[in-house]
């Protein structure tokens, strides 16, 4: 599926696109049907990998597309895989899938960060685009996705390590810079139904907040890599679960 010339050009400009209603209420519920069979499974056996809330509550999935047919058909879906091959001019591969849980009132927050904060160490560079599908309702109340719309064009910001806020260590965007360059005006909640997808550029400051609903929020993350933009040799390569070691060619269907 391709983009019109104005979802391009918006794409370009605001560093995200929001398309509403991309899958339906069938196809996201055949996807919720396996998410609680992937938040209980057996770390030890299932191959997937786990974060939890200091709750306990798993707050996300890395990998259901390489153990769930149904996710591994979702990143193949050329709804979604097509337009990024346009963007990006290029073969993509999977660089890393997760499934954001954030559970009803406990979920808690992600801080400002721009993707490629994480990813410049990992030795590639930004050529990289992320797509959340939403398999749940996402509100105000229940801590949905803030983009800072344009906030791509700055290149990457410096990050620091947060390692108190959640029980995940978030490299982020410290509060002197964040005073200095974001203007409340460029916060976009995006909130939406399940099967809304949104597309965004590894540039784009982006966060979000707790939980306080008693609905869930859950999404599903695939970011996609060119093909040509493999990670090279770092000091310290993070693990295959978050930095994909598997480079096969995404073959849109
Ligand atoms: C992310 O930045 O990967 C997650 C943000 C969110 O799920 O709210
Ligand atoms: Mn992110």
């Amino acid at each position: 599926m391709s983009w019109s010339q104005e979802q391009n050009a918006q794409f370009e400009e605001q560093g995200f696109l929001f398309l509403r209603g991309l899958f339906s209420k069938t196809e996201v519920a055949r996807l919720n049907d396996v998410v609680p069979q992937l938040l209980n499974g057996d770390e030890q056996t299932d191959g997937m990998h786990r974060e939890r809330e200091r709750s306990g509550a798993v707050r996300q999935i890395y990998l259901a597309h390489r153990f769930s047919s149904r996710f591994q058909q979702l990143v193949c879906d050329s709804r979604i895989a097509e337009p990024v091959q346009h963007l990006l001019d290029a073969e993509i591969y999977v660089w890393h899938s997760k499934i954001n849980v954030k559970d009803a009132f406990e979920g808690t927050v992600w801080l400002w960060h721009q993707d490629y904060g994480y990813w410049m160490w990992d030795g590639v560079d930004p050529s990289l685009i992320s797509v959340m599908v939403f398999l749940d309702k996402a509100t105000i109340n229940n801590g949905c996705l803030m983009v800072a719309a344009g906030s791509h064009k700055w290149g990457r910001l410096e990050h620091y390590a947060d390692e108190t806020t959640t029980s995940y260590k978030q490299w982020c965007v410290d509060i002197p810079t964040l005073k200095d360059r974001l203007q409340e005006e460029m916060i976009q909640p995006i909130v939406g139904e399940p099967g809304d997808v949104l597309f965004f550029d590894c540039n784009l400051l982006h966060g979000s907040g707790h939980n306080m609903s008693p609905l869930p929020r859950k999404t599903f993350i695939v970011a996609y890599n060119d093909l040509n933009n493999k990670p090279h040799g770092v000091e310290n390569p993070r693990p295959d679960w978050v930095v994909s070691r598997s480079f096969e060619p995404i073959v849109s269907r």
